[in-house]
């Protein structure tokens, strides 16, 4: 039997919550199957850790990690520690030290998800954003001068390497060829003079490569814009750090809300594991309420699945949500109901088991 080890990091506020139900609806459909199994590995590294012991996770956290074949977080941030170092120390760290620089993260309007855009069909909104995951504005890169004095500055780098941008944009034009769809590239050319030139440029030799893929060019105020006027215009889309950032807060909004929201932080190459994890934060406002939405949890756990291969047990779990989102009989608040966390993994837990 095949056994595929993961890394659980719940994290912060509601991470643990909602990882719960991705774990135990993980180990459901492995029972089911019976050729592969998975073996859970419970890491305590977050803010409370941090607290504890004044770091985010363990001194050869990385290192521990190597050995896995793919981590499953939940959530990182609470209010007490400073942001920039709890997402740097684990979430950030972790993208980078394992070169997961690609983020895919659907924005799609599944069977039966509420949408606050009028006059739209569910077709319409069926995109997959490839977020650059590695450099760009997520460089770490800049200084901090004559702090506390009157001419205090600080630099923030922008950081796109020729190797960075061809290797984003070349994995985007892959998927676009390998699903017939169109590619729209996202940057903010005419206002930063190099870094989204050069990311033009990239993208537009790049295309030379792939003919047959239909190509569009935006600049990122207007496709938020057109996101929210005309999202059917967007199949694939491939973006900087930072604008994928904004944009996929955006793409949930139009698609459901942060509960329904995944993401996959992949390093293609396999040399390290990928990190799977809903795209929402701690939410502090929910946390220890026993009511946070675990679909988009749920959701990376199907990405998951398909990244080891199991594409049928991935296309079940994203056919059992819809299920629940149109019966709309177990939905959590933020959509409408009145369940818990709980009712709605084990309302999963139950349609996959019917199956
Ligand atoms: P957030 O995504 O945590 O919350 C934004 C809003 O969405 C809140 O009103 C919250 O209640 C709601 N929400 C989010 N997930 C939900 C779910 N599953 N079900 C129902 N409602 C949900 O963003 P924020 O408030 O800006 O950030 C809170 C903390 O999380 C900060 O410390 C931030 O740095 C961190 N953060 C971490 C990650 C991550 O670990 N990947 C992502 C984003 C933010
Ligand atoms: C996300 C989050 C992170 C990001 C933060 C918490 C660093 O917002 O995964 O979308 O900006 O990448
Ligand atoms: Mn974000």
């Amino acid at each position: 039997m095949k056994e595929h080890k993961i890394a659980v990091i719940a994290g912060d506020g509601i991470g643990p919550e909602v990882l719960a139900e991705g774990v135990k609806v993980l180990n459901r459909i492995s029972e089911l199957d019976r050729t592969f199994r998975f073996q859970f590995t419970n890491f305590p590294w977050g803010c409370e850790y941090y607290l504890k012991y004044g770091r985010m996770m363990a001194d050869d956290g990385i290192e521990q990690l190597k050995a896995f074949d793919a981590i499953f977080l939940g959530a990182v941030g609470y209010p007490g520690v400073p942001d920039h170092i709890s997402l740097w120390d684990l979430l950030l760290v972790i993208r980078k030290s394992f070169d997961q620089y690609v983020n895919l993260r659907p924005v799609k309007l599944l069977k039966g998800a509420p949408c606050p855009l009028k006059d739209v069909k569910q077709e319409d909104i069926d995109m997959l954003f490839i977020r650059e995951n590695s450099e760009g504005e997520y460089a770490g890169s800049g200084s901090w001068l004559f702090k506390g004095k009157p001419n205090e500055v600080v630099i923030q780098d922008g950081v796109f390497s020729r190797v960075g941008c061809e290797r984003i944009i070349r994995y985007a034009f892959e998927v676009a060829r390998a699903q017939k769809k169109t590619l729209s590239s996202i940057s903010k050319g005419n206002a930063l003079n190099y870094s989204m030139v050069f990311w033009d440029q990239i993208f537009k030799e790049i295309s030379e490569e792939y003919p047959d893929v239909e190509t569009h060019s935006y600049l990122v105020d207007a496709a938020s814009m057109f996101m929210v006027k005309d999202p059917k215009r967007f199949q694939i889309v491939v973006t900087s750090n930072l604008f994928g950032d904004i944009l996929t807060d955006l793409g949930a909004a139009i698609s459901g809300g942060m509960g329904l929201a995944a993401g996959a932080n992949l390093n293609p190459e396999r040399k390290y594991p990928s990190m799977f994890e809903p795209i929402h934060g701690s939410a502090p406002d929910i946390a220890g309420q026993g009511t946070a939405n675990p679909l988009a949890a749920i959701w990376s756990a199907s990405q998951m699945l398909e990244f080891f291969g199991h594409k049928e047990w991935a296309d079940r779990l994203i056919a059992i949500i819809e299920e629940i989102l149109s019966e709309k009989r177990v939905l959590t608040p933020d959509l409408g109901g009145t369940a818990t966390t709980q009712q709605v993994g084990n309302e999963v837990v139950r349609k996959l088991s019917r199956s």
